[in-house]
């Protein structure tokens, strides 16, 4: 069964790649989404900034998911970490606070973020409290790479108005195009309203299992419907994956030989699309 619907005409094309392309030297927010949970938001927020990090990129990662998964997913406990994105967002913390280095530099999360949407809801501007809270570090990195939670409300529109392009991972086993079409109406609104740059700047088939036909045929439907914004690099399903943040590591740095590492490195790769790491003074 086949489910084109027009879905590429819902993606207007001459606001893909082209619109994204950086000015040379200007820092590109990347946000990760898709309103489905379980699709490797988290997971290839982690290992593309740690593989561009590895070409010489300054990275700085956002976690804006409450569930804090990218926090553990370095070894940080958003259980007992003093400060989070809250705290930037809502009370207009220093973003410099609640930074830790670890692979990369990591701006962390806790539970508290699951009140960020109430208390910023009232307030004057509530749209771009990410934009504003990464500003004064926004010049010190090549890539922001901001992981949401799994909904398209004020988290996710934040980082759709802080962000240069979205890259949006999609799991070929439960293939939800409807999906791809509610988070690109999403992004129309913030276009039209609040940031004219941003769009969807690429698709990622993740845990892609070649002996499944189901998964093949997933594949197959996410390129006729959306051809060249679709990556060539699938990320395929391993084990590893689940491994590597049980140690608090990106899986480049769990088992950087392995075939899950290097799955990421040709991701970066085909994301960098040739661009060199800047100067930094
Ligand atoms: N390519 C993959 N193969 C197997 N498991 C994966 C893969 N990518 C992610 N996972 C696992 O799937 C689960 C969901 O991934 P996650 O990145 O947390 O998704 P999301 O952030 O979209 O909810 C995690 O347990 C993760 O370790
Ligand atoms: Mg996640």
């Amino acid at each position: 069964m086949r489910f084109h619907m027009g879905l590429a005409r819902l993606l207007p094309r001459p606001n893909i790649r082209p619109a994204s392309e950086p000015a040379p030297g200007e820092t590109q927010v990347i946000v990760l989404a898709n309103q489905k949970g379980g699709v490797a938001k988290t997971t290839t927020t982690l290992n593309l900034g740690v593989a561009f990090a590895e070409q010489g990129f300054k990275v700085l990662l956002v976690d804006l998911d409450p569930q804090g998964n990218l926090t553990m997913s370095q070894g940080l406990n958003p259980d007992t970490i003093e400060h989070s994105m809250f705290d930037v967002l809502v009370h207009r913390m220093p973003i410099s606070q609640v930074i830790e280095t670890r692979e990369v530099d990591i701006a962390v999360s806790s539970i508290d973020l699951a009140g960020a949407d109430m208390a910023l809801s009232s307030q004057i501007g509530r749209e771009r409290a990410l934009e504003k809270g990464l500003a004064p570090v926004r010049d010190n990195y090549d890539f922001i790479l901001i992981d949401t939670p799994p909904s398209l409300g004020l988290l996710t529109i934040n980082a759709f108005v802080a962000a240069t392009g979205v890259l949006v991972p999609v799991q070929t086993e439960y293939l939800s195009l409807r999906g791809l079409v509610q988070l690109e109406n999403t992004l129309s609104m913030v276009r039209e309203n609040l940031n004219p740059k941003v769009s969807i700047i690429g698709i990622v088939p993740t845990m892609y299992d070649k002996r499944i036909t189901h998964s093949r045929e997933a594949d197959e439907i996410l390129r006729e419907n959306f051809g060249d914004l679709v990556y060539k690099t699938r990320i395929r399903k391993t084990i590893r994956f689940a491994e590597a943040p049980v140690k608090g590591t990106s899986v480049l740095a769990y088992e950087p030989a392995g075939e899950a590492a290097g799955m990421y490195r040709d991701l970066a790769k085909e994301v960098l699309n040739g661009q060199k790491p800047r100067q930094h003074a």
